[in-house]
């Protein structure tokens, strides 16, 4: 039977890049799931009898939250629901899945790299049906129907059971339950030499996956060692855990430092990899050897006609601004195009559909390619391990060699986490009205040769975004980025991207930080971050 129930909006249901994320406690208040599935319903034209798919990262309230989902889209007329199985599904399978089956959409169920359990993060998203995250005209409608919202539509019927694969009924609405790794397993093999790939591990390559207790695991395992004959326990953390074991599931330097700490000692494997919670990021660390997303993404784009899906080779690269300058290096030696869009993985959206680009980056430990349209944390690890394969070279001479022929840009990050967001905005705000005068001013031998605040003309539809970070770029090739976070949940985060080329290969090994040092110690003083802030040192360095 089909309720109708009476509601009243919430304020703050407004749906990011990322969808809306809230923490947990949040999301558990009466109505709140069902008044924003509803103002997702509700923004949506055409899906009667169609289908949608649904899966999460199986964090804490992903499998409450599904069941509300499956009884709202039977009542919404919905004709099938396909579901992961135990209510699972990384957000690149989701994505998959959507294309597969050519579904009308899909919702999932993740708060990304944020902690979970019960006083942890959860998130809904919606993706269309090119398997993206909505654009911004279907955010912007969804979050002014949250404002009016007066009613939902809920099916009254017992839990579904998504733990038994086949298919059930529920008013009327076919419920599909998923293996949630079947369908995105598929699509690698097709991508990659998994023939090679199964031979150097047959040779002895040795690995270490962390799926830091989120949703990989189930991938890793099956993929790595299941179809690859990766040796058991090259997973680990494979159990996907409502609070991912209480850790932080970001595979960064410092969230990943087990295994980062592993890579850098002698016992360590060939590889070691990491995806986040919801299995979108990847870590890549050889023996010894950090490689930072920047770099990874431009070693993709230059080695992966080594991959038979793309040997036909890539249209184009695309990275957000941020990401250093390496990835353009390939683009121009390639004879291709790099975009540059800003932060955000919708960004890309066009330009795959466009067929502009093949294979995008970010350097916050995104990668993936027009196979999906999310980025894809094991995609990435498999493209390294074809790369591997075929080349019959290590992490680290894979490195040299790239730095060798295309020269290295040094590059870090450094976040300043949970400023007090007035002084944050401020900050922005007096350096961006500085940038006109900054061209010709030198600071102790640095010289500012241009400075702007990026805006983005999308060459597909012609839109234009604008104010997406400051940049500051000196005479000798280096540049400073400033910009503010757009996801953090607490006060504001000031991000600060530093990077400078160095072509002569006797000095591209060198610890960033040092080499750097001068263009981090700029990064602090030309807007006065502790002055301003109370900070002298980021929280975290990347
Ligand atoms: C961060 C990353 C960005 C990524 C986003 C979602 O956003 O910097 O590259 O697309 O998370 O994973 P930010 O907090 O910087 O706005
Ligand atoms: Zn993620």
């Amino acid at each position: 039977m089909i309720r109708t129930v009476a509601t009243t909006p919430f304020d703050g249901q407004k749906p990011g890049t990322s969808g809306l994320r809230k923490k947990v406690p949040v999301f558990q208040q009466p109505n709140y799931v069902e008044n924003f599935v509803q103002s997702v319903f509700a923004s949506l034209e055409g899906y009667e009898g169609q289908t949608l798919v649904v899966g999460g990262d199986g964090r804490f309230y992903n499998r409450e939250a599904i069941q509300t989902v499956l009884k709202m889209a039977a009542a919404a007329g919905f004709g099938r629901v396909m579901v992961g199985r135990g209510g699972i599904l990384s957000t690149p399978a989701a994505s998959c899945v959507i294309r597969k089956h050519k579904a009308f959409g899909g919702i999932i169920l993740s708060a990304s790299h944020n902690p979970g359990g019960p006083e942890g993060d959860f998130g809904i998203k919606y993706n269309i049906g090119a398997g993206g995250p909505a654009p911004e005209k279907i955010t912007d409608a969804i979050f002014a129907a949250t404002g009016t919202i007066s009613e939902y539509r809920i099916v009254e019927a017992p839990d579904v059971d998504i733990d038994t694969l086949g298919t059930s009924s529920l008013e009327g609405m076919t419920v599909e339950v998923i293996d949630p790794v079947a369908d995105y397993a598929e699509l690698m093999a097709q991508l990659f030499d998994f023939d090679a790939i199964r031979a150097l591990f047959a040779e002895g390559f040795t690995m270490r996956f962390d799926a830091m207790s989120a949703v990989t695991g189930p991938y890793a395992r099956s993929i790595l060692e299941g179809t690859l004959g990766a040796a058991p326990g090259t997973v680990v953390h494979g159990e996907p855990l409502p609070d991912f074991g209480g850790h932080h599931p970001d595979p960064n330097l410092v969230h990943a430092k087990e295994l980062y700490d592993l890579m850098m000692s002698d016992g360590a494997p060939d590889l070691g990899a990491a995806s986040d919670g919801d299995g979108d990021r990847n870590l890549i660390v050889g023996r010894g050897r950090f490689v930072t997303p920047s770099d990874s993404l431009a070693v993709i784009a230059a080695n992966m006609h080594l991959a038979p899906g793309y040997k036909a080779g890539i249209a184009g690269i695309a990275r957000s601004m941020p990401t250093s300058a390496a990835a353009d290096r390939v683009a121009s030696a390639l004879g291709i195009t790099c975009y540059e869009t800003p932060t955000g993985w919708k960004f890309f959206g066009n330009l795959l559909d466009a067929g502009l680009a093949t294979v995008c980056g970010e350097e916050s430990a995104g990668t993936g390619s027009n196979h999906v349209r999310e980025k894809d944390g094991l995609w990435a690890v498999l493209m390294w391990l074809n790369i591997i394969a075929v080349r019959q070279l290590d992490v680290d001479e894979i490195m040299g060699r790239h730095w060798a022929e295309y020269g290295r840009d040094y590059y870090t990050r450094h976040d300043y986490e949970e400023v007090d967001a007035a002084a944050a905005e401020k900050l922005v705000a007096d350096l961006r009205a500085r940038l006109q005068d900054l061209p010709g001013q030198s600071f102790g031998g640095l010289t500012v040769e241009r400075a702007d605040d990026f805006a983005y003309h999308d060459p597909v539809d012609g839109s234009v975004t604008s104010k997406q970070g400051l940049r500051i770029f000196f005479s000798n090739g280096s540049r400073i980025v400033y910009r503010l976070s757009g996801t953090g949940t607490a006060g504001a985060t000031l991000r600060v991207y530093i990077e400078q080329f160095e072509g002569d290969t006797a000095r591209q090994d060198q610890d960033p930080q040092i080499v750097l040092a001068d263009l981090i110690a700029l990064s602090r003083s030309l807007p006065d971050i502790e002055g301003r802030t109370g900070r002298t040192a980021p929280d975290v360095i990347t």
